[in-house]
């Protein structure tokens, strides 16, 4: 065998990598995930059944247009169809948008930490990633997103709200920080949560994108609508950035089945959002639980919640999957948990106080 080997990019040296939430272990007594922001409860008999149908005939490639999602989606949003671009989950349209903006030498600006994603698709471009550290109280510093920019940005996350952190920004201070990024930086409005959010102070994205042809707004099947593994998610920006996102979209990305099964949420988003809706209890009910056994939380608008437990993130975890809770960790800063089922939660919510206690 040859001693050489095939010469790889040198920019793909030591790109993260992207760590999965960890399944819930198999075969333990009560084994919940709640490490992956995913919703808990299983796909609705309607969209199943479109699933079903559509999986008869994948022998066949989808439509690459996605043509029936696309007019879907632009009467839902009220955006016209070349405003609209799908892809492999929003994380693959997020890539789109880079490989569409930034290369060597370009900076991709976005807060830290945020999204585990954008790291590594800013390094795969070969642009270099301008982190900014969240504020003490775990919210994107914009002030300081805006003092980083410079003529080599070319595309700025806002992530609204936060992941990992659950946190949001608001209108007024998102509009302020809008005017002070120049007209050829684009801004994605990162809404992988937006279902969620309840603050009737945090602007729908597709607001601003309106008013403004250098935002760019983000959105996904996976959280809300429930399709995480069917991988669907998707754009509105104007021309020409929808434009480039088709230009750099892998060829039918998006199966026929997903296609599918996002229209059927679409027409079923009422009983989704009834779904989201217990979600947001849930949520409520977690937070108030975890205050008063004395942890400090921020303010969350999305479908989990973060816990700053410094060094002592993975002994939680640890002792979360014990008790039959997968969580995320990331060690030295904190815990992510997704709020799930009822009884996911209360165990979450036990091993907490004990925690708290021996604290
Ligand atoms: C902030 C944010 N954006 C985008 C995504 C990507 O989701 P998907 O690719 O499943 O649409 C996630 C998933 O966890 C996320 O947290």
């Amino acid at each position: 065998m040859s001693e050489t080997s095939p010469k790889l990019r040198a920019e793909l040296a030591g790109i993260p990598t992207y760590k999965p939430g960890k399944p819930a272990a198999a075969g333990g007594p009560v084994a919940y995930k709640l490490s992956s922001n995913e919703n808990p409860y299983p796909p609705l008999p309607g969209v199943m059944e479109t699933v079903t149908a559509a999986a008869c005939s994948f022998n066949r490639y989808p439509d690459m247009a996605c043509t029936g999602l696309m007019d879907e989606l632009a009467e839902r949003f009220g955006v016209p169809v070349s405003h609209l671009a799908t892809g492999t989950g929003s994380v693959g349209v997020a890539q789109q948008l880079i490989q569409a903006t930034a290369g060597p030498g370009d900076e991709v600006v976005y807060a830290w930490r945020s999204f585990e994603a954008y790291p590594i698709i800013t390094q795969i471009s070969g642009a270099r990633s301008v982190q900014v550290p969240l504020t003490p109280g775990d919210v994107h510093d914009l002030d300081a997103m805006a003092d980083a920019l410079t003529d080599r940005t070319r595309l700025i996350f806002v992530c609204n709200p936060n992941n990992p952190t659950g946190t949001v920004v608001r209108r007024a201070e998102l509009e302020r920080f809008l005017d002070r990024v120049p007209g050829d930086v684009l801004v994605v409005l990162d809404e992988a949560y937006r279902e969620f959010i309840r603050d009737p102070e945090v602007p729908d994205g597709v607001e601003l994108y309106r008013e403004r042809p250098n935002v760019c707004v983000l959105r996904t099947f996976s959280k809300a609508y429930g399709l995480a593994g069917l991988r669907v998610g998707f754009a509105i920006a104007h021309e020409p950035v929808a434009a480039a996102l088709r230009k750099t979209a892998v060829p039918f990305g998006v199966s026929q089945i997903a296609q599918e099964a996002a229209i059927a949420s679409l027409r079923a988003e009422d009983e989704l959002l009834g779904r989201v809706g217990s979600l947001v209890c849930e949520r409520t009910r977690v937070v108030d639980a975890l205050r008063g056994q004395g942890w400090t939380v921020p303010d969350t608008q999305a479908n989990f919640v973060w816990l700053r437990l410094g060094e002592r993130t993975v002994a939680f975890a640890e002792a979360c999957e014990r008790a039959g809770v997968v969580v995320r960790p990331f060690p030295g800063e904190g815990v992510r948990v997704t709020v799930g089922e009822s009884e996911a939660n209360d165990i979450f919510l036990r091993v907490s106080e004990e925690f708290r206690k021996e604290a």
